[in-house]
């Protein structure tokens, strides 16, 4: 076990092939053995080869009128004043962007399909592995089923349809091994594109409720958020998109004051280093934008305690009530 940033990021960077990724394989039946954080050496590098181009500031900067319309839908449905769990509405925000990432467009009937069971996969994700009937787990193993089916049919439609290459399903599909001319399977691509809705959800949700609490919790930090937000803001999503700069100098996520140099390393290093990271930074920016101008909200949890499911959260998710500022 390391514990010292230096020795971890020596690890990752030039010892990485001396560890193999091993998940328990009732977590990898639930997301699918062929997803990208399973695997290790020529697969993995492919795959990631695949993966990258459709999570980059290029792409991306394309997708952030849809970003900004799922925040202020997201920020809107909760700002009735009625108390609400802040981590499982960020965990509603993550997955919709998650989606917009993945698929570019998707008709609003198979996203509803993909939301309602993926919610029953990740309901009995970190349940007790046992499949017996009524168990969270056995739900998560039929949720699967219907998911695998659900992709299927979307990947024959957008096949049949000669999609735009440049989302991620879109890349997948198109993709030829130059070496024997295969087509990937339908089932190695929906294992992949859960494998990401996994990777994106409640990373980044678990961090935006993080940012919340902090946020309400010191009214300085608030403030200076909100002017350099104004100006982060204007600088890259009104503007030109040049956000690692930007955020790494600006955002809470990444204020590295008094850490040593290369140890800061949220999205981890080496050869499985987030891809997301810039998607994840993006709808960050976008949704603490929103809110800090146009929102307020009110922590209504007197307890600070932490709960881990498995990511650490402010404690019972952050109840909190939220309404459009006056
Ligand atoms: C704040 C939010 C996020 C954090 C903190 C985060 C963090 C990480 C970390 C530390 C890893 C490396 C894990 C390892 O070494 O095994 C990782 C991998 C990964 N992340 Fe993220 N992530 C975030 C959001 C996202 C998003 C939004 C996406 C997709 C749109 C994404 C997709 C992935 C994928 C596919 C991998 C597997 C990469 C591989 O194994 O090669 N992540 N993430």
């Amino acid at each position: 076990m390391l514990s010292s940033p230096e020795a971890i990021r020596y690890v990752l960077v030039t010892q990485a092939h001396l560890f193999k990724p091993t998940y328990p394989k009732s977590k990898e039946k639930l997301i699918g053995p062929s997803a990208l954080f399973f695997h290790h050496g020529d697969y993995h590098t492919k795959m990631r080869k695949l993966f990258q181009p459709s999570f980059s500031q290029n792409v991306i900067r394309n997708l952030i009128p849809q970003i900004e319309a799922i925040a202020t839908s997201a920020l809107d449905s909760i700002s009735g004043g009625k108390v609400v769990n802040t981590f499982y509405e960020m965990k509603k925000f993550t997955f919709e962007v998650a989606v917009l990432s993945i698929f570019g467009h998707l008709d609003t009937s198979y996203k509803e399909m993909l939301k309602k069971n993926y919610n029953v996969l990740d309901k009995g994700y970190n349940s007790f592995s046992i499949k017996l009937p009524g168990f969270s787990y056995t739900k998560s193993v039929m949720a699967r089923r219907r998911l695998g089916k659900i992709l299927c049919e979307i990947i024959e439609e957008k096949r049949e349809n000669r999609v735009d290459e440049k989302d991620l399903l879109g890349r997948l599909i198109n993709f030829k091994d130059h070496e024997n001319g295969q087509l990937l399977t339908d089932d190695l691509i929906a294992d992949n594109v859960i494998g990401v809705l996994f990777a994106a959800q409640d990373t980044t949700a678990s961090l935006l409720t993080w940012i919340l609490k902090y946020l309400h919790d010191d009214s300085k930090l608030l403030q200076a958020v909100k002017e350099e937000q104004k100006a982060i803001f204007e600088a890259n999503v009104g503007g030109e998109l040049g956000l690692t700069r930007a955020q790494t100098r600006n955002m809470p996520l990444t204020d590295r004051v008094g850490q040593k140099p290369n140890t800061f390393m949220p999205f981890g290093n080496g050869v499985h280093a987030c891809p997301g990271n810039e998607v994840a930074k993006l709808e960050i920016l976008i949704l603490i934008h929103h809110l800090v101008n146009k929102y307020r909200w009110e922590v209504v949890e007197s307890r600070n305690g932490v709960q881990c499911n498995p990511y650490p959260i402010p404690w019972r998710g952050l109840p909190a009530k939220f309404w459009k500022a006056p």
